[in-house]
């Protein structure tokens, strides 16, 4: 794989294909020195548009944790504040001699965009309502460690809250129901993207009717910063509609397991704390987070020398 941009391009063998590995990342960030020389050499670049606390991290720690070099952009330092294009930006950087970009845009299309004016490996940190490919492979990752499934054949995912502008939603539609996964997207009508009939999935407008049934509950950010009309009535009518209130969690059933991407809107979609639920594996996401973006930098970056000397090191 040299890019990994979508769920789509993946394919269901590479998202196996990256799931097992990040079983190799997981066994080196078990141990004391959670480091290994796998990508020494190697440059990769953080280009952030967008604000981000975990993603932005876990690529950091993962890339340092595989002994690449890493630079980080910031666009209020940079020269985009002072005219400066993406396509200027994107060349200047790659004359710099970098490997990949971990691209975050607020546009759908910018990583296949770059793609044509660098001869890096391109990963799909979040464009725009689009996709966000390595969010779906730590939360396959996270539910397929919990329940200690490889299929997820049966099982009843839901995702609940503001569909219509979630990237998160999107490559996890994809990736959850590449596994065999039932998803069911539970949203307001105005918060429901208009072709979900073209999408392999049920829809529902009441969280309480599907609850008791989920596997899964995947509670979403309200993303107030891309909506540009009024598309809920208030915070406090959709979060007693659409929220996760202690009254709803006792309708979960004691096996189901409770995810968020973050971060998270305390008292607007989550009223519980996460730290009351039984099963919340919100932790497990950001923990597993770095184990996930090592095995995609591994695959985008290494070359064949590099996969054998890790195999070995891991014992695999
Ligand atoms: C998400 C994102 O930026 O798409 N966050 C994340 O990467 N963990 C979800 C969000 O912002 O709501």
């Amino acid at each position: 794989m040299k890019h990994c941009r979508s769920i789509e391009e993946l394919g269901k063998e590479g998202l196996l294909r990256l799931l097992n590995s990040t079983d190799q990342m997981a066994e080196i960030n078990r141990r004391p020195i959670p480091k290994v020389p796998a990508l020494r050499g190697k440059t990769v670049v953080s280009l952030f548009f967008e604000d981000s606390t975990r993603t932005r991290l876990s690529f950091e720690t993962a890339a340092k944790r595989l002994s690449a070099e890493t630079m980080t952009f910031s666009v209020s330092t940079s020269s985009v504040n002072k005219g400066e294009s993406l396509r200027d930006t994107v060349e200047t950087i790659t004359d710099m001699g970098v490997h990949a970009f971990v691209v975050r845009h607020k546009s759908a299309g910018v990583p296949w965009q770059i793609a044509q004016w660098t001869n890096a490996s391109i990963i799909n940190a979040g464009d725009g309502a689009h996709q966000h490919p390595t969010q779906a492979l730590v939360d396959c990752y996270t539910v397929r460690e919990a329940l200690g499934c490889q299929s997820f054949e049966g099982l009843n995912v839901t995702i609940v809250g503001d569909i219509k502008h979630s990237r998160v939603a999107r490559s996890n539609i994809s990736a959850f129901t590449m596994l065999g996964a039932q998803v069911t997207l539970v949203a307001p009508p105005t918060l429901m993207p208009a072709h979900t009939n073209q999408w392999p999935v049920r829809v529902s407008h009441s969280l309480d009717e599907v609850i008791a049934s989920t596997d899964v509950l995947y509670m979403l950010r309200l993303q107030s910063e891309r909506m540009d009309q009024g598309l809920i009535p208030n915070l406090g009518e959709y979060g007693n509609r659409f929220g996760l209130t202690d009254v709803r969690a006792q309708k979960l059933q004691s096996s189901a397991v409770v995810m968020h991407p973050g971060p998270m809107n305390r008292g607007v979609e989550m009223h519980v704390d996460p730290s009351d639920l039984p099963h919340s594996l919100i932790h497990k996401q950001v923990a597993n987070g770095v184990s996930v973006r090592m095995a995609v930098l591994f695959d985008a970056l290494a070359r064949d020398a590099e996969v054998n000397s890790l195999k070995e090191e891991v014992g695999a």
